[in-house]
C-alpha cells in the first residue's frame, strides 16, 4: 500500500480519530513545491473542513432545529424594526453580504461600540459567545445587543409587541400562544434607561416573566437561523483533501507562496497552536498583546466577562433554558477568575480572513501583514500579560517562558500573508 493510498484510505475511515500514519516522508506531487512529513499532513488534515463536525446541539434551544425557526430567524435577523430608531437590524452589523461583518474597526448602531463586528458563521460551535465570551449560547447572544444602548437600543416590552403585530402566525406555531400585551408600557426593560426600568420594576412579576419568555423566544429563532449557515470549502481545503488523496492536480489549487505561507502557519509561526481545527481556532482565550483602542481604559476582555455571564438570567441555568434543570457543564466548570483571563480575547477562527479587514477585537489592525508582525514584534500587553514571549527578552530556553519567540523573515511574513488569503 503506497503512503498515499493510506492516507486516504485512514481519513476517509476515521474523521475524528487521530490517524494513524507511516512514518515515511510524504512527497507532494509534480507540481508541488513542499515536502510534508507525516505529521505534517495529520496536521492539515486537522485543518480541513471535511474535518468539521456538525455543531453540538445546545439543548437549552429547543427549536434549534426547526426550519420554520430559521425561517423566522432570518426575517427577524435583518427587520430593522426590531431597534429604537427603526434603522438597526442585526444584518446592519453583520451584512450577509460580507461575511456576516460590517469591516468597521467597532460596531455601529444607535452608537457607537468598542468592539469590532464578529462574522457570525461558525459561532454556534463556539461555548462562548463574544470577544470576551460572557453569553453562553447562541441564543442568549441575540439578546445581548437588541437592548444595547448603542446597538438597537430596543426593549423587550417593544419587541414583544412588535412579535405580537407582525409575526403572531409564525411565533404561535413555533412558541404557542403570545401572552396578553394589553396596557404593557411601549419600552420597559430591566437593562434600559432610568424610566425603562423603572416602567419594568412596575410590571406584575407573572407578565415580566410573560414578557421575557417572548424576548428569548426571538433569540432562540435567530439562533436557529445562525445555526443554519456554512463556510464554502476554499482553495486551501481543496488543496489538503489534494496532499490527502495524492492527486497531484487539486494540488495546484494552491501556489507555491501559498504553500510555503502554510508551512509557516503550521510550523514556525506556531499559529496553529491556537488557531485550529477547520474553523482555525481553538476557541479559548488568550492575552496576545494587541494594543487597546483606548489606552487609558484597557479593555479587560475575558476577565470582566465571567461574572456577566454567571449573573445572566438567560445563561444555561436560568428559567429561560429549554433543557430544565440541565447541568449545564460548561458553566459549571468556567475558569472563572485565573491571571490569564487578564486582557484575554477568544481566538477568532481564520476563514475568509483576508476579506474582511480591519483585525482584531477593535479593529486595531488594518492588515493582515500588520497582524502577523505583530506576532513577530511580541509586545508587552497594556492589562495582563502577553502568552507571546519577545525575541528580545531572553526567555528563550526558560521552561517557564512556554512558547518560544515567534521569528519569522520578511519572505515568511509576506508567505504567511498570501496564505492567509487562501482561506
Ligand atoms: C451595532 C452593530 C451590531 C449589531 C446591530 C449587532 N451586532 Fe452582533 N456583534 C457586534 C459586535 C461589535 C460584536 C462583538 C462585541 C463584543 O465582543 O463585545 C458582535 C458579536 C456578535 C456575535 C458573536 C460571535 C462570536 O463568534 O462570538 C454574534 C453571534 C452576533 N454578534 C449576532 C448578532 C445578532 C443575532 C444581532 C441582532 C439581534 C446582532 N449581532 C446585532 C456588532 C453588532
Ligand atoms: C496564543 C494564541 C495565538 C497564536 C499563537 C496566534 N494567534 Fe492569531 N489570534 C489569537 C487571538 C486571541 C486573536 C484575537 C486577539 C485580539 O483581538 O485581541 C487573534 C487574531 C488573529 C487574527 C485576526 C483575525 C480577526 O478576525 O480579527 C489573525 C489574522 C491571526 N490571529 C493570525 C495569526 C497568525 C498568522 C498566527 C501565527 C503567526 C497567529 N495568529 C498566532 C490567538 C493566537
Amino acid at each position: 500500500m503506497t503512503a498515499t493510498r493510506m492516507f486516504g484510505v485512514v481519513v476517509a475511515a476515521s474523521v475524528f480519530s487521530v490517524v494513524t500514519l507511516a512514518s515515511a516522508e510524504y512527497r507532494q506531487g509534480a507540481s508541488g513545491t513542499e515536502t510534508w512529513s507525516a505529521e505534517d499532513v495529520k496536521v492539515l488534515a486537522s485543518l480541513s473542513l471535511k474535518r468539521l463536525p456538525p455543531a453540538p446541539i445546545d439543548p437549552s434551544n429547543a427549536v434549534e432545529r426547526l426550519p420554520a425557526a430559521v425561517e423566522l430567524g432570518r426575517r427577524l435577523f435583518s427587520d430593522v424594526r426590531f431597534s429604537r430608531n427603526g434603522a438597526v437590524s442585526c444584518a446592519s452589523c453583520h451584512d450577509p453580504a460580507r461575511q456576516f461583518q460590517d469591516g468597521l474597526p467597532v460596531g455601529q448602531g444607535v452608537g457607537t461600540g468598542s468592539r469590532r463586528a464578529m462574522p457570525i458563521v461558525g459561532a454556534a460551535y463556539s461555548s462562548w459567545l463574544f470577544w470576551d465570551g460572557r453569553k453562553d449560547s447562541l441564543w442568549s447572544q441575540a439578546l445581548g445587543p437588541l437592548e444595547d444602548a448603542v446597538e438597537h437600543g430596543g426593549t423587550r416590552t417593544r419587541y414583544a409587541r412588535l412579535i405580537a403585530a407582525h409575526y403572531r402566525k409564525d411565533y404561535e406555531a413555533l412558541f404557542g400562544a403570545l401572552p396578553d400585551l394589553e396596557g404593557l408600557p411601549l419600552d420597559a426593560s430591566p437593562l434600559g434607561d432610568k424610566a425603562e426600568r423603572a416602567a419594568w420594576d412596575a410590571m406584575d412579576v407573572r407578565r415580566r416573566d410573560a414578557v421575557s419568555r417572548v424576548f428569548s423566544n426571538i433569540g432562540k429563532a435567530i439562533a436557529a437561523y445562525e445555526k443554519s449557515l456554512r463556510h464554502e470549502p476554499s482553495r486551501f481545503d481543496r488543496y489538503v483533501d489534494a496532499v490527502i488523496s495524492g492527486s497531484p492536480a487539486g494540488q495546484s489549487s494552491l501556489r507555491a507562496d501559498e504553500v510555503r505561507g502554510l508551512k509557516v502557519f503550521i510550523g514556525k509561526g506556531q499559529c496553529v497552536s491556537c488557531h485550529n481545527g477547520p474553523l482555525m481556532t481553538d476557541q479559548q482565550f488568550h492575552n496576545t498583546g494587541v494594543p487597546p483602542r483606548n489606552a487609558a481604559a484597557p479593555d479587560r476582555g475575558r476577565a470582566a466577562a465571567t461574572q456577566k455571564v454567571l449573573g445572566d438570567e438567560f445563561n444555561c441555568r436560568g428559567a429561560f433554558n429549554d433543557a430544565g434543570d440541565s447541568q449545564c457543564p460548561e458553566l459549571q466548570f468556567m475558569v472563572a477568575d485565573e491571571p490569564v483571563l487578564e486582557g484575554a480575547f477568544k481566538t477568532p477562527g481564520l476563514r475568509g480572513v483576508a476579506q474582511r479587514p480591519p483585525y482584531m477585537h477593535a479593529g486595531q489592525f488594518a492588515t493582515l501583514e500588520r497582524v502577523v508582525r505583530h506576532y513577530v514584534e511580541a509586545p508587552h500587553a497594556a492589562v495582563g500579560r502577553s502568552e507571546l514571549s519577545h525575541r528580545h527578552a531572553g526567555r528563550k530556553g526558560d521552561p517557564k517562558a512556554g512558547r518560544a519567540p515567534i521569528e519569522l523573515t520578511d519572505a515568511d511574513i509576506a508567505d504567511l500573508v498570501s496564505f492567509l488569503g487562501a482561506l
